[in-house]
């Protein structure tokens, strides 16, 4: 099972990051969740640019198509999801790279609802198949946990594990 991960934020720092990497960590055996890592690459979207099918672009489309599913962590910026998410989303809008793909979400903020919110009208409108029992709130922001802090907390890494084996049961699951 192949499973693309996109952070929405750039921060070194990241909390998001840090979630989607301690995820890779806790994989099953059988799964490999890489983090994109040309999101902050990608330029700004222009409708005028899709023709010439940008570089980072044309990565970002690639991964996604060759991946089982996605695994999305985004923060919350002024009651909407980041810019950088977004670009990245409204890029992958007219090539459907996202029509039918399974995605999780994982939020990593309790009080992050409207970003929560409005990534999942986003991925609905673009027909993306949101794996709800694999999409879970998780209360990182303010923590002060990083990647390695994420994988050897007891609770948070045990609802992580769930998330992540919820995912793998869809994914098998006979269609
Ligand atoms: C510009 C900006 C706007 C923010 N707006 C919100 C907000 O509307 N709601 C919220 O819960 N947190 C908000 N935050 C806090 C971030 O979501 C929080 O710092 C989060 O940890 C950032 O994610 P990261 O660690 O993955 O970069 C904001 C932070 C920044 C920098």
């Amino acid at each position: 099972m192949k499973i693309l991960a996109l952070s929405g934020s750039l921060r070194a720092a990241s909390v998001n990051t840090a979630l989607l990497r301690a995820a890779a960590r806790l994989a099953a055996p059988d799964s490999t969740i890489r983090l994109f890592q040309g999101i902050g690459a990608l330029p700004l979207f222009n409708p005028d640019l899709e023709a010439s099918d940008p570089a980072p672009v044309a990565a970002l489309r690639a991964q996604i198509m060759a991946a089982d599913a996605l695994l999305i962590a985004s923060p919350e910026y002024a009651h909407g999801i980041t810019g950088v998410l977004k670009n990245a989303l409204d890029w992958m809008v007219a090539c459907e790279a996202f029509v039918n793909k399974p995605v999780a979400i994982l939020n990593a903020s309790p009080r992050a609802t409207h970003a929560d919110a409005s990534l999942r009208e986003i991925l609905t409108m673009m027909s993306a198949q949101i794996i709800e029992p694999a999409s879970v709130t998780l209360a990182l922001v303010g923590a002060g946990l990083d990647e390695d802090g994420i994988v050897a907390h007891p609770e948070i890494s045990s609802a992580l594990h769930a998330a992540l084996e919820a995912m793998r049961a869809h994914l098998h699951a006979p269609r």
